[in-house]
């Protein structure tokens, strides 16, 4: 018997093996496109920090959704940016805010067609740029909080979201939203929630993509990145409390918690996650320098997403991607 026996690589030899034996595969329909609104542009804005994303106008928002619905992803998730900021977020919850606007827009164009979901969070919508109101001593008023995200749970509904994607990490938020949807008959909205979310600098460019107004940190409520436990016990709460679909964000640095998540029996409802803003520039960035295959290195990052076990995946390269999967690459 020649040396040595067991030979591994047989299953690599071609690409046509190497198909064949691929565990993992990526599908248009798993993926879900982040897209920005802004109220009062008059036309699209570039972002620095992300080459290649927007904010959209409400037209060219309407458009690049159809684009997006056409190249077969799964899903959008709206964000809005409103002009007028307040303490409390009041342009959340007013049927003419932007957010809302835009939903109803993207229902009317594109609602038959995709999976409409919404950021349920006030951060975008404060003053202060936090995820939900303040104490006269600063600190995040975990149940005041709920009050606004019930109204706006109930806002985003009758816009025409589908999905509402709690990602303020108030305790009870994921309970609180379901309660509020079904006071008002919204029992078909679903709630899509950010289960497990870290205090990652990896938001960096996500702060230029809402014109964030943030001082400071979201440490007192968004989960330390060293900690791994504490995932699962979010998770089992946001599916005790009525979760339809549950996230881990950010992905790529936080795969251990997506197998912890994905590989629970306890866990069934489907799991996704968010390869969120700072992933997406760094891979763009390093490509711009020349220093990585940019094109290898996004199918490789959303394969690892997937191999770790999520079954949707929240990417800004999702139309990209998608137009390539199609395309037979
Ligand atoms: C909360 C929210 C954030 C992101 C998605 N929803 C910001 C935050 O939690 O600080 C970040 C997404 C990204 O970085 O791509 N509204």
């Amino acid at each position: 018997m020649p040396f040595p026996t067991e030979r591994p690589r047989r299953l690599r030899r071609t690409p046509a093996i190497r198909r064949l034996v691929a565990q993992t595969r990526l599908h248009p329909a798993d993926l879900v496109l982040p897209m920005f609104v802004k109220e009062s542009l008059t036309q699209p804005q570039a972002l620095q920090s992300m080459p290649g994303v927007v904010q959209h106008t409400r037209d060219s928002l309407k458009a690049a959704a159809v684009e997006a619905v056409a190249a077969g992803v799964g899903g959008l998730m709206i964000f809005g940016i409103p002009t007028e900021r307040d303490a409390v977020g009041s342009a959340a919850t007013e049927p003419d805010g932007i957010l809302n606007l835009a939903l109803a827009d993207l229902a009317a164009e594109v609602g038959g067609d995709t999976v409409l979901m919404a950021d349920l969070c006030l951060d975008e919508f404060t003053d202060h740029g936090h995820c939900g109101v303040l104490r006269a001593d600063g600190a995040v008023d975990n149940d005041a909080t709920l009050q606004r995200y019930r109204d706006m749970a109930v806002a985003q509904s009758a816009a025409g979201a589908d999905l509402v994607g709690t990602s303020g990490m108030m305790d009870g938020q994921v309970g609180a939203v379901r309660a509020a949807l079904d006071a008002v008959g919204a029992t078909d909205t679903g709630v899509f929630a950010y289960g497990a979310k870290y205090a990652s600098a990896f938001y960096g460019p996500f702060r230029e993509a809402v014109d964030s107004a943030l001082v400071g940190d979201r440490r007192s409520y968004q989960q330390d990145p060293a900690n791994r436990t504490e995932a699962r016990r979010e998770v089992a709460l946001d599916i005790a409390e009525g979760a339809d679909l549950v996230m881990v964000k950010p992905a790529m640095s936080y795969l251990d918690i997506l197998a912890d998540i994905a590989g629970d029996p306890a866990v069934t409802v489907p799991v996704a996650a968010y390869q969120i803003s700072g992933e997406y520039a760094m891979i763009e960035a390093a490509a711009a320098n020349g220093w990585i295959d940019r094109d290898r290195a996004v199918f490789e990052s959303l394969t690892s997403i997937k191999r770790a076990g999520a079954q949707i995946v929240l990417t800004y390269w999702a139309v990209e991607v998608a137009q390539r999967l199609r395309g037979g690459q």
